[in-house]
């Protein structure tokens, strides 16, 4: 059987990692897209055996060369995705002018399918440009391509992820954490492989023209979610409320860092939850279970983050009396 040649945009990020594995090891061909072809040999080129996966390196969007790698693909899968802008990158360029391009050559070379990460709950949340762009991005696709799928996630988290990891990190180092809108909005976070055994199915089953809403088994608040981190690295950590007036002040202050910690904007996105909609399917509607709940998974790799490591609790002390 022919493989199936897959272009991917954005593959060295959390998702495309851990999506290069899933889809190479079910016999995919995969050629993925970076801005830089030296460090993503570093991060990726171990996720497939030798043969399923091709580094092409493209600094810029450039539609010839983009052309070029449409010849012979039959599905591409857009990951390239910002969570704060720059003087390099905003977010009209990656949500809304890439995915436009993306699609429009799909239709051009009339591929088998054009699968997008966009992000969920941005219907709502009409004050953030992180979330306009991404609408906007997600309606040029419908108009560009007919046999499109757009994939709406929650908060994807894993091992290797900017989120879990981070709040960790943090939580570890400060004595206290702010909580923003009193910490009560919501969220369903998923675990990467349930997103990419997801997308995975997709790709298998033929679906088309889709919105999707993908989720993981728990609800869990901003608050809840630091205290299930908290318990992990088993650390106790005040979680303190901050009026609006000052978390907007410091989020002016943190997005002046080369990485920022919050910005402006991503305070704005903090205010809507991130839960599923109502208005589409959601991957647990399409029988694309995700199981892997969040309190058990983070288990699974915080110790990096506990006093003594992985090895310091006192119950694996074996007793030999
Ligand atoms: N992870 C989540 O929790 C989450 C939740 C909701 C939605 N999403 C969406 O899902 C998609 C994938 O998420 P992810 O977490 O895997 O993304 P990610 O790790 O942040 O980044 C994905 C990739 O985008 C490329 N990229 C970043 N900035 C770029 C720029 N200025 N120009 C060109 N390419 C750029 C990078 O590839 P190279 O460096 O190799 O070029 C990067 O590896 C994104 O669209 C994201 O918005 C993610």
């Amino acid at each position: 059987m022919k493989q199936k040649e897959i272009l991917l945009f954005g593959a060295t990020g959390q998702i495309g990692r851990n999506l290069i594995r899933k889809l190479s090891k079910n016999n995919y061909k995969i050629t993925a897209v970076t801005r830089n072809i030296h460090r993503a040999g570093y991060i990726i080129k171990t996720q497939a055996n030798p043969g399923y996966l091709e580094l092409v390196e493209l600094k810029n969007f450039n539609l010839n060369k983009i052309e070029q790698l449409f010849e012979d693909c039959d599905i591409c899968i857009n990951l390239v995705g910002i969570l704060y802008e720059n003087k390099n990158q905003d977010f009209k360029t990656i949500h809304t002018d890439l995915p436009d391009m993306l699609s429009r050559i799909a239709n051009k070379f009339k591929i088998n399918k054009f699968i997008h990460l966009s992000a969920l709950g941005i219907d709502e949340a009409i004050d953030s440009k992180y979330a306009t762009s991404k609408l906007e991005g997600e309606k040029r696709i419908i108009k560009n391509f007919n046999n499109h799928i757009i994939i709406r996630p929650s908060i994807v988290y894993s091992v290797d992820d900017n989120f879990t990891t981070n709040f960790m990190t943090l939580l570890n180092r400060l004595p206290v954490m702010p909580l923003y809108y009193q910490g009560k909005t919501k969220f369903s976070p998923i675990h990467v492989s349930d997103l990419t055994d997801i997308i995975f199915n997709i790709i298998e089953r033929g679906y088309s023209n889709l919105i999707l809403e993908c989720v993981g088994p728990d609800i869990l608040s901003f608050k809840e979610i630091l205290e299930s981190l908290l318990g992990a690295i088993d650390k106790k950590r005040l979680l303190i409320p901050l009026p609006y007036q000052i978390a907007a002040i410091s989020a002016k202050i943190l997005q002046l860092l080369p990485k920022p910690l919050l910005t402006e904007d991503q305070l704005k996105l903090l205010k809507y939850d991130n839960i599923k909609s109502e208005n589409y399917k959601t991957n647990f509607d399409l029988k694309l279970d995700a199981n892997r709940k969040f309190k058990f998974e983070i288990n699974k790799y915080s110790y990096n983050w506990r006093s003594g490591g992985q090895f310091a609790n006192k119950e694996l002390i074996e007793k030999n009396d």
